[in-house]
């Protein structure tokens, strides 16, 4: 089976090409959107946390900025290098360039973040194994994983074309980024005056990007070797699976799934 190796080795690459956070792609506005409805700005402060693929760290200096004391962030791929530079405040956090399986069994953290991640990987059981340990009884795993629901048109549009541009070399995937830029820039203008698919997500999100940033997120559909998109149900058995209790769902903007779970105080 495939074992999401080569899914690490493309997000060094893609993210020693896209290395900064900068605009709204990292601002506090998007961590509150992300967050939402399950955690305020506040229910992070002075807590320890994880967050299990770090990327270029934009998340890990959101995290910072809601007061955490301490953050633990995990990121296997070469985009470590990156990760360890971005970061605002290094005396407040702990690089490890390993997988989330491997994050060490602290007992005592807060919150476990995984954003973006686990949808990527082909067996996420025992990263969520390692979170369940990292944590302390009654802290909780928050993860955000793309959506099946939403997404069925889009989906039936993108998965034949990933077949082909997850192979892709970057010089040419660049362009077809290019290519594919106007098209979503008339799209997120028509979601004003039509209700399309995926509006929610257009508008809240994709029309506040730079146009940098959104060819990224346009790459960052197109690139990695592995993806699937979680129905309400396979996102929930994740945690229940896990042993974490009181799963909560929430479909943000339409097209994803935000869930946290805890675990249990006994
Ligand atoms: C889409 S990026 C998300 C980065 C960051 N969380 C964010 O939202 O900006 C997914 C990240 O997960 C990392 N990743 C892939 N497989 C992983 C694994 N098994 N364990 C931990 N991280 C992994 C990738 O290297 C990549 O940096």
């Amino acid at each position: 089976m495939y074992n999401g190796d080569q899914t690490i080795k493309d997000f060094g690459e893609q993210w020693r090409r896209y290395r900064d956070n900068n605009g709204f792609y990292g601002s506090m506005e998007l961590f509150y959107d992300m967050i939402h409805p399950f955690l305020k700005s506040g229910d992070i402060k002075n807590c320890k946390v994880a967050e299990i693929g770090s990327g270029t760290g934009r998340i890990v200096n959101m995290l910072l900025e809601a007061g955490a004391r301490h953050v633990v962030a995990l990121e296997p791929s070469d985009a470590f290098e990156v990760l360890c530079r971005n970061i605002l405040e290094p005396g407040k956090v702990t690089c490890l360039k390993v997988t989330g399986d491997q994050l060490p069994a602290y007992g005592d953290l807060d919150y476990v973040f995984s954003i973006g991640v686990l949808h990527h990987i082909p067996d996420p059981r025992p990263v969520v194994d390692a979170a369940f340990r990292a944590l302390r009884p009654g802290g909780h795993f928050f993860l955000w994983l793309y959506g099946r629901e939403g997404n069925r048109l889009y989906l039936a549009l993108l998965k034949p074309l990933r077949v082909l541009t997850k192979r892709l070399p970057h010089f040419i995937l660049t362009s077809l980024v290019e290519v594919t830029y106007w098209p979503l820039v008339l799209y997120i203008k028509l979601c004003h005056i039509l209700p399309l698919p995926l509006k929610g997500y257009m508008l809240s999100v994709l029309e506040k990007m730079s146009p940098e940033k959104r060819k990224l997120i346009i790459y960052d559909q197109l690139n990695p070797s592995y993806a699937k998109y979680y129905t309400r149900q396979e996102a929930e058995k994740l945690l229940l699976d896990g042993k974490f209790e009181n799963a909560r769902l929430h479909h943000r903007h339409g097209y994803s799934w935000t869930v946290i779970g805890t675990k249990p105080s006994v």
